[in-house]
């Protein structure tokens, strides 16, 4: 099977499994605005569960569809006018223009504890809990995210060292979890797919700001030709367009050595790797 009939089928599954967790929600706005912002994606971080998962002969599909619940959660705060100040996300208009800010905020909110919610009943369900909570937290996501915005009114340009924290942070540390979870839900070994996921997640976030440079809106699906003008710190930025790239190459490299334990059945997690990189949204 093609890597994006895989993913397309992972994506479903991912879908089908976040509709019946909201089903007998109540009727209500905040609801409608979960619903939304988890619609649409390209499922990447599920996948990374799903397949890890399978790696270990396992099915991981309440920890794929608890970690795309945490992603959106993210997404719908990352575009506030607070922070990123976007409109558009995954080809539609952003909860806080579709409702309000409020309802961005709580809808957000939501979105995270169904995330943990959806991993009470995983096999290693309580280090599933920790590993997202750290992910996600001032360690991980949410001290990227700071960094970020700080980034955007600091005196000195950030160095290399320091947008690699950033980044690691606000992108590396979902990705790295959510690659993991096939490890930790069997109690194997996570550091081959931590390096992976490491180098991974780089890679993707590499990519993310090369998009916002040289990418198509109608196809990323959100504002482009953002980071620049928003003094943001990315690779892009310090290593410019060509650095930039080659640097994404390596990592996809390094992060497809990192998967030899596991010999040829993780052909699947290489392919992603290498389709982080290629990717238009
Ligand atoms: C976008 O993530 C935000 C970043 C962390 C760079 P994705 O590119 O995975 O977004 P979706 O889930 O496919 O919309
Ligand atoms: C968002 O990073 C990261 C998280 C939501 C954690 P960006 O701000 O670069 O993502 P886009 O470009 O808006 O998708
Ligand atoms: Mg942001
Ligand atoms: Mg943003
Ligand atoms: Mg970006």
């Amino acid at each position: 099977m093609s890597f994006p009939q895989r993913l397309a089928d992972d994506a479903a599954l991912i879908d089908a499994r976040l509709t019946a967790a909201l089903a007998g929600h109540p009727d209500v706005p905040v609801v409608h605005a979960m619903r939304y912002a988890l619609r649409g994606g390209k499922r990447l971080r599920g996948f990374l569960a799903l397949e890890s998962a399978r790696l270990h002969g396992l099915d991981a599909i309440d920890p794929a569809a608890s970690v795309e619940a945490l992603h959106a959660y993210s997404l719908v705060h990352d575009d506030m006018p607070c922070m990123d100040d976007d409109d558009l996300r995954r080809g539609q208009p952003t909860v806080h223009i579709q409702w309000d800010e409020a309802t961005a905020v709580l809808a957000g909110d939501a979105l995270q504890t169904l995330a943990f919610e959806l991993l009470t009943e995983a096999p290693n369900g309580l280090a599933l809990v920790a590993g997202l909570a750290r992910a996600s937290g001032a360690q991980g996501m949410v001290l990227g995210q700071a960094l970020d915005i700080a980034a955007e009114t600091a005196e000195e340009p950030l160095t290399l060292e320091e947008i690699t924290r950033l980044q690691a942070g606000k992108t590396g540390a979902l990705i790295s979890y959510s690659a993991q979870v096939g490890a930790i839900m069997a109690g194997a070994d996570t550091a081959p797919l931590r390096a992976y996921a490491d180098a991974l997640g780089l890679a993707f976030q590499i990519a993310d700001d090369i998009l916002d440079v040289i990418g198509d809106s109608a196809k990323a699906g959100k504002r482009l030709n953002k980071d620049a003008a928003a003094g943001k710190a990315t690779f892009v930025s310090l290593l410019g367009l060509d650095g930039a790239k080659l640097r994404a190459r390596e990592l996809v490299d390094i992060a497809s050595a990192a998967l030899d334990p596991y010999g040829h059945q993780a052909e699947i997690l290489r392919e992603a790797a290498r389709f982080v990189i290629a990717r238009e949204s």
